[in-house]
C-alpha cells in the first residue's frame, strides 16, 4: 500500500495568510471570514513551509475581529451627512506545535515537536479538519513504537483517531492528573492502571485515600490488582495477609520526632539527643543479636532495624529519675525530670489505637527478616499481578501524612539501593495528593516530613526508576516543588482560577493560552500536555472496563426511593466508637 500524504489541502481550506511572527506564535490574517465559524480555540491550523511537503502545524490560541470605521473616500461635501463605512477584520493567534513532513527521507507523514524553521510573512495558512484531521491525528499515535504505545482515547477533535501517549514517558519523569471533583479522575487512574497491568511486570503502588480502586482487585470480578490495606483499630489482634503494618522503628529519627517532640518545650533538645542515643545502641544491639556485625559496622540511628519500644521507654524512664553523684552526695541528675513531657507524649501514642498501625505491630513484625518479606509484597512481580492497591482509608488523617511519606521513603530506598541491572521501574500513584503533599508554608511538623520524602522522590526519582503519578482536585494546595518536577499534565476538567493559574505557570508559555479551554472540557475529557504527547491534545477518555467504587449519588432519585436504616445508624456509632468498621451490634 502506498501511504498517501495526511494533509491534502484545497482551496476551501485556505483561511488566510502569515502576517507576523514571534519566537513561538504567528498571527494570521483571516481572508476567508466564511471559515471562521467552523474553527475554535485548540484547533490546528497547517502553514506552508519551506517545501512543498512541508507544513507547520499550530494550535489556534485566539480568534479576534476587529471592526474599523472610516470616513469614505467618496463623499459629497454638499451633502449634510458624511458617509461612514465599516470594515471588519479577522485575525487568528496561533502557537507553533511541531512540523510535518509528507515525506522525509525514506519515511513518510513525519511530524515532530517543534519548528524548525519561521513562518515567513504571506504564507498560506489552512484548517486541518474532516479527511486531513483524522489522517493527522492517526499519524501521531504511530510515532511511537508500538510497545511504547498507551493508548487512552479518542481525540476530540480527530474524528476518532486513537488517542495514544508514549507509556514510557509518561511514566519516566512523573506526570499529574488534575481535575476539578467529578471531572473524572479517577476514572482516568483506573483506566491507566488496567492498561498497566495488561504488560507482564507492571509495578505500581496506589495510595489509595478512600478505598476507591477496590473492584480492581476483586477476583470475581477479573480485578487484575492485589489490595492491602493500612492496619485500622480493628486489624490489631488478628491481622490477616493483607494488612500492612509500619512499625515504628521504619521511622527515620526526624519523622519520630516530629510526631514526639514538642519543639517549644525548653528541654526539646534534650530529649531528642537522649532519644537519638537510645534508640542506635538499642539497634546495635539487635544486630549484634542477629550476628549482623558487618551491618553493625556502618548502620545509623535511622537505619530501618528493629528494637523494642519497652526497652526505649525504660531508659528514658531511668534518664529521668536517675540522680547524679556530687561531691557530697547525690545531685540533680544530668536528665532528671528533663524527659517527663517527652515521655508522656510518647506513652499517649503507644496507647493511641489509632496509631495500632505503627505502635502495636503484631509480634512477628519484630523479627529482623519481616521487612524484606512485606517489600517484597510491595515491590515484587506479585505473581504478576504488579499493580497494588493501598487502601489508607481507615487512616486517620492527622497521621496519614506520616504513613504515606515513611511507605514512600522506605520503598524508594531499597529501590535506591537496589543493582541497578535488577531494578524493575516502579510509579508510585499519589490519589489526593492535596492531602499529604500540601504546599511546604502550610505544612506541619509532620506533613513536612512527608513532603521531604516525596520531594526527594520528585528531584532524584528518575535515576533510579521510581516515579510519581500524582493525582489532586485542588492543584493550587499540592507541594510546587513536586508539581514543577511533573514532565505530563492530564488536566481534566478544572473550574477553579487559582486551580487554572498552577497549571498555566507549569506548562511553556508558549502554551498557556490552551488552559482556557479547562473549565470547558466535559466529563472525562482531559488536556494533555507534556513530553509524552506529540502534540498538546484535547482527549476523550475511554472508560475503564472496572469502575472504581463512585462516591458520586443521586441525592434527588435516592431521596425519592430509598430509606434511612435505623440498624445501620446504630452500627455506625458503635464503628465510631470502636474505630473499625466490621463493628455490629
Ligand atoms: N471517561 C469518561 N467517560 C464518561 N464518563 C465518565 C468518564 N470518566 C468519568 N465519568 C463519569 O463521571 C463520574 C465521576 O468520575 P470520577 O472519576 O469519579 O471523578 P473524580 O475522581 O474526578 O471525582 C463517574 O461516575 C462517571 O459517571
Ligand atoms: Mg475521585
Amino acid at each position: 500500500m502506498t501511504m498517501q500524504p495526511a494533509l491534502q489541502f484545497t482551496e476551501n481550506d485556505l483561511i488566510g495568510h502569515i502576517s507576523s511572527v514571534d519566537t513561538s506564535r504567528a498571527i494570521i490574517n483571516v481572508y476567508n471570514s466564511s471559515l471562521l465559524t467552523r474553527i475554535c480555540i485548540g484547533n490546528l491550523i497547517a502553514i506552508k513551509g519551506r517545501t512543498e511537503q512541508e507544513f507547520l502545524i499550530s494550535i489556534i490560541e485566539r480568534v479576534t475581529r476587529s471592526v474599523s470605521e472610516d470616513l469614505s473616500e467618496e463623499f459629497d461635501v454638499n451633502q449634510d451627512e458624511i458617509p461612514i463605512i465599516t470594515s471588519q477584520s479577522d485575525v487568528i493567534r496561533v502557537v507553533l506545535i511541531g512540523t510535518y513532513q509528507n515525506v522525509s527521507g525514506e519515511r513518510k507523514n513525519v511530524f515532530k515537536r517543534g519548528a524548525d524553521s519561521f513562518p515567513q510573512i504571506e504564507r498560506e495558512c489552512y484548517i486541518i479538519e474532516s479527511g486531513n484531521l483524522q489522517r493527522f491525528m492517526g499519524i501521531l499515535g504511530a510515532g511511537y513504537p508500538v510497545e511504547e504505545r498507551l493508548k487512552l482515547g479518542i481525540f476530540v477533535s480527530g474524528k476518532d483517531a486513537e488517542a495514544i501517549i508514549s507509556g514510557d514517558k509518561f511514566f519516566q519523569r512523573h506526570a499529574a492528573i488534575l481535575g476539578s471533583t467529578g471531572s473524572g479522575k479517577s476514572y482516568t487512574v483506573a483506566l491507566i492502571l488496567e492498561r498497566a497491568s495488561k504488560l507482564k511486570y507492571s509495578n505500581i503502588i496506589v495510595f489509595d485515600m478512600h478505598g476507591e480502586y477496590a473492584p480492581l482487585a476483586k477476583s470475581e470480578q477479573n480485578g487484575f490488582a492485589v489490595q492491602m490495606r493500612i492496619a485500622g483499630p480493628g486489624d490489631l489482634l488478628n491481622p490477616s495477609d493483607d494488612v500492612l503494618f509500619l512499625p515504628y522503628w521504619l521511622l527515620n529519627r526526624d519523622e519520630m520526632l516530629s510526631m514526639m517532640l514538642d519543639r517549644s518545650d525548653q528541654n526539646a533538645p534534650n530529649q531528642a539527643s537522649r532519644f537519638t542515643q537510645h534508640v542506635r545502641s538499642l539497634k546495635q544491639k539487635t544486630l549484634e543479636n542477629e550476628q549482623k556485625l558487618k551491618i553493625a559496622e556502618t548502620f545509623t540511628v535511622d537505619s530501618p532495624i528493629p528494637y523494642s519500644m519497652e526497652n526505649l521507654l525504660e531508659l528514658l524512664k531511668t534518664d529521668n529519675t536517675t540522680k547524679g553523684q556530687g561531691k557530697n552526695g547525690p545531685v540533680k541528675g544530668e536528665w532528671e525530670d528533663k524527659l517527663t513531657r517527652f515521655i508522656s507524649r510518647m506513652e499517649a501514642k503507644l496507647d493511641d489505637r489509632r496509631y495500632g498501625f505503627m505502635f502495636s505491630p503484631p509480634v512477628i513484625a519484630n523479627n529482623y527478616n519481616w521487612l524484606s518479606t512485606q517489600i517484597i509484597k510491595l515491590l515484587g512481580s506479585n505473581n504478576e499481578k504488579g499493580i497494588k492497591i493501598i487502601d489508607f482509608s481507615e487512616v486517620p488523617s492527622d497521621v496519614l501524612p506520616v504513613v504515606a511519606g515513611t511507605l514512600a521513603r522506605l520503598l524508594y530506598n531499597v529501590q535506591f539501593w537496589m543493582e541497578p541491572e535488577k531494578r524493575t521501574p516502579v510509579t508510585l500513584l499519589c490519589d489526593e495528593a492535596h492531602l499529604y503533599l500540601p504546599i511546604r508554608s502550610d505544612a506541619d511538623a509532620v506533613q513536612r516530613q512527608a513532603l521531604g520524602a516525596f520531594e526527594r522522590i520528585a528531584k532524584e526519582g528518575r535515576k533510579y526508576g521510581f516515579s510519581l503519578l500524582v493525582i489532586s482536585q485542588r492543584p493550587s494546595d499540592v507541594s510546587k516543588t513536586i508539581l514543577s518536577q511533573c514532565n505530563n499534565f492530564l488536566s481534566l476538567r478544572l473550574t477553579n482560577d487559582e486551580d487554572q493559574n498552577v497549571i498555566r505557570k507549569l506548562i511553556p508559555d508558549s502554551l498557556s493560552g490552551l488552559t482556557s479551554i479547562l473549565p470547558l472540557l466535559d466529563v472525562g475529557e482531559a488536556l494533555i500536555l507534556g513530553d509524552a504527547v506529540l502534540l498538546p491534545s484535547r482527549i476523550k477518555l475511554d472508560i475503564p472496563s472496572l469502575v472504581p467504587n463512585s462516591a458520586t449519588r443521586d441525592f434527588w432519585r435516592e431521596w425519592a426511593t430509598r430509606a434511612a436504616v435505623d440498624n445501620a445508624i446504630v452500627n455506625a456509632v458503635e464503628s465510631l466508637r470502636s474505630q473499625t468498621r466490621s463493628s455490629s451490634v
